[in-house]
């Protein structure tokens, strides 16, 4: 809670602060986010406003923070590194409170033309000053407190991008100032090998929270060795110290031939005209903010004439020609309520935190992802811990880290007391009592993956569509019009929950859909009719066993022959198939482990489902019932096509032939059945309906 005494509360701030920035600036371990600092510091701030007799010299608003590490050899820089003013107004309005600023200082009235500036961005690194004399880098110093920085000359050497001498200049002494940071994939890379080496055992090893610690503490790292392994990049967007050289009459002119020198310097950069080119720069860049590949946090505005920023000179160490123009800021801290576990589409499980709500990224986020168990463990949230949460453009909002030491930040108002106690360690399985929170399947995780998932494939409700999808592929059971859109209405409307319900659809609850007329819902109930009649394969397949692809489901197939027998196969039977290894083997058993599955199982062959089994690899021959036999098909059977009827006539051992005679033993005959019955009756051949022919044929198939 805020102390109420302005005194008291001022004393907190400074102590607090002081803290944090020696946290981030000496130690690049900070442990609050920068909005966090900023805020606490606008505080501090305001009550010095409020209460100047409660400025003190030592307050961290009188100086620039920072101080030199025991390491690096101290360099006073000849020209102080200043900082910017921070418009905090992240609209448009930022942008028109500095042009006005600018245009009263320079007593430009409502008629004068528009003030030209170059704007550029705002890059998250750090600052670097970089001395060339004659053309060559002799040193290379952090900014430290602005008046004193450090060393860092043997690890900025190491960053090829900083040329070791300028192109085309040998000035006496020319002093480039810019930012070095660290590019998001190198960043992410980075932190890969860091894991790597941490799960190799390697103590003295951490991941960075994020690219702008992780290239400050490349920069401060001792071993220049370390340091080359980390990669670096670098913008220059300004000068220090120069003799000798006659520096360009505009701040884009300088970046020019600072860029013609080989120094790097950043291509979305722009000349702009008044309020209105500064507001149109900040929002364009805004736009693309999540494409560049490093990050920003705002964007710098510059009055471009140098003549002008002459002019304007300087306040408490801020030019009063350059500002910074902020976006929300990405990364905030909040609570941990809790941590819940989801369910994905594909029966992945995921931790996610139930935060406090919080304002990041531009929107209000209160679940932020925690990918998976390892992550979790290894970044140690907990049920009440603060954490850092970062959301940058449409990427899912995720936890960064915990904040080790949660200061005594006065609470938003809307926050709700903080639980006193930290949580367990996360133990996904015995959070969830090793069942699927959703269906209450098992819950299995295979070696070597982060993942764990639920096996109620089948079941499970946050999996349905999926299934349904899976079920329906042209591979599996291949019923053509059953897409995305169909899946999900036919899910929400209730009309389907699982598989065997998709058997139960009658016309007019289908063409009663969006976008279903009754020539298109007649067409689905055919082919969900006639997806009835299958292979073993094609419905173990369907089944969407996790790790049956195609190819296992026709080794299963062949293997076993019958669809109780892999139902019923011990890991041990599995391993005997083709190409099926222990993972595979494993979840094989686990899905029909799971009763759900089987119940669902059951109610598709219930629903008709029916393919020809045999007697497994072991068994070569399959049965012929009805061997010797010839057959004549004539007219339409209710379900089975002429094709199906002839193949299956033949698996059994029979022949089909054209034409009725003596020796036909039977003709099958459907709807307008033709000449053929009348020969049949004729020479007193026996006669069969669609169900006569299954009855025949039932010792082979499963029915
Ligand atoms: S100009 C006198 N331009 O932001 C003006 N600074 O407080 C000197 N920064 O630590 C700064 N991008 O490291 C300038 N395009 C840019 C910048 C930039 C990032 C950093 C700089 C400094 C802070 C400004």
């Amino acid at each position: 809670m805020p102390d109420h005494d302005p005194s008291k509360r001022a004393a907190t701030l400074r102590e607090l602060l002081q803290r944090h920035a020696h946290a981030y600036y000496v130690l690049d371990a900070p442990q609050i986010p920068d909005a966090e600092y900023d805020r606490l510091f606008q505080e501090l701030q305001a009550i010095e406003a409020a209460h100047p007799e409660l400025r003190t010299p030592d307050s961290p608003t009188q100086r620039v923070l920072g101080q030199v590490l025991d390491g690096f050899a101290p360099v006073r820089h000849a020209v102080p590194m200043l900082s910017i003013r921070t418009e905090t107004d992240t609209t448009a309005s930022g942008a028109l409170a500095f042009d006005a600023r600018v245009r009263r200082e320079l007593e430009l009235d409502d008629a004068a033309p528009p003030v030209e500036y170059a704007a550029e961005l705002k890059f998250d690194g750090l600052a670097i000053n970089l001395r060339y004399e004659h053309g060559v880098l002799v040193q290379a110093a952090t900014r430290g407190d602005g008046e004193k920085g450090e060393d860092v000359t043997q690890n900025i050497r190491t960053i090829a991008q900083i040329p070791l001498r300028l192109r085309g200049v040998a000035a006496p002494v020319l002093e480039v100032r810019g930012e070095v940071y660290m590019r998001r994939d190198e960043f992410e890379a980075l932190n890969e090998r860091q894991r790597a080496l941490i799960a190799q055992g390697a103590r003295n090893e951490k991941t960075f929270v994020n690219p702008r610690n992780a290239a400050a503490g490349a920069v401060r790292q001792l071993d220049p060795a370390i340091a080359a392994r980390r990669p670096l990049s670098f913008f220059a967007y300004g000068l220090g110290d120069v003799q000798g050289w006659e520096v360009p009459a505009t701040h884009s002119a300088l970046l020019d031939a600072l860029a013609a020198m080989g120094v790097p310097v950043c291509a979305d950069r722009a000349v702009v005209q008044g309020a209105d080119g500064l507001v149109a720069f900040h929002r364009a860049i805004g736009a693309k903010r999540d494409a560049l590949p490093f990050d920003i946090d705002g964007v710098v505005y510059k009055v471009n004439s140098r003549a002008l920023q002459q002019r304007l000179g300087f306040v408490s160490r801020e030019p009063r020609w350059a500002v910074a123009h902020k976006y929300p800021a990405q990364e905030q801290m909040t609570v941990v309520r809790a941590i819940e576990i989801q369910v994905g589409r594909t029966g992945k499980l995921t931790p996610v935190a139930k935060l406090e709500p919080v304002f990041v990224g531009g929107t209000t986020v209160s679940n932020a992802t925690l990918h998976n168990e390892d992550e979790t463990r290894r970044k140690d949230v907990r049920v009440g811990d603060t954490v850092i949460v970062r959301r940058a453009g449409d990427v899912i909002p995720e936890v960064v880290g915990v904040v080790s030491e949660p200061s005594i930040v006065p609470a938003a108002p809307s926050a709700a007391p903080r639980p006193r106690v930290r949580g367990e360690p996360f133990d996904l399985y015995k959070q969830l009592d090793g069942k699927c929170p959703i269906c209450a399947s098992a819950i299995t995780r295979e070696e070597g993956e982060v993942d764990w998932r639920c096996s109620g494939g089948l079941y499970c409700p946050a999996q349905r569509k999926q299934a349904i999808l899976h079920y329906a592929q042209r591979r599996a059971l291949d019923i053509e019009g059953l897409g995305d859109k169909l899946v999900e209405q036919l899910v929400d409307s209730g009309l389907i929950r699982t598989l065997p319900d998709l058997y139960t659809l009658r016309l007019e609850q289908l063409s009663a859909l969006d976008r279903m007329g009754d020539k298109s819902a007649l067409n689905l109930l055919e082919r969900l009719q006639s997806s009835k009649r299958t292979t073993l394969a094609r419905f173990l397949y369907g089944l969407g066993i996790r790790h049956v692809g195609e190819t296992t489901a026709k080794d299963l197939a062949r293997h076993f022959g019958k669809l109780d027998r892999v139902m019923n196969a011990s890991v041990e039977q599995l391993l005997e198939v083709n190409d099926v290894g222990p993972v595979v083997a494993q979840s094989i058993r686990t899905f029909f482990e799971q009763a759900h599955n089987r119940e669902v199982v059951e109610q598709l062959r219930a629903a008709g489902l029916a393919w020809d089994e045999h007697e497994g690899a072991a068994v070569e021959a399959a049965p012929t019932p009805l061997a010797g036999k010839t057959f004549v098909l004539t007219g339409t059977l209710p379900t089975l096509s002429r094709d199906q009827a002839k193949d299956r006539i033949e698996a059994a051992g029979g022949k089909v032939s054209g034409s009725v005679s003596k020796k036909t033993h039977f003709v099958v005959a459907g709807d307008e059945a033709g000449t053929k019955l009348d020969k049949a009756r004729e020479l007193g051949v026996p006669v069969l309906d669609e169900a006569g022919l299954l009855a025949l044929l039932a010792p082979a198939a499963h029915r």
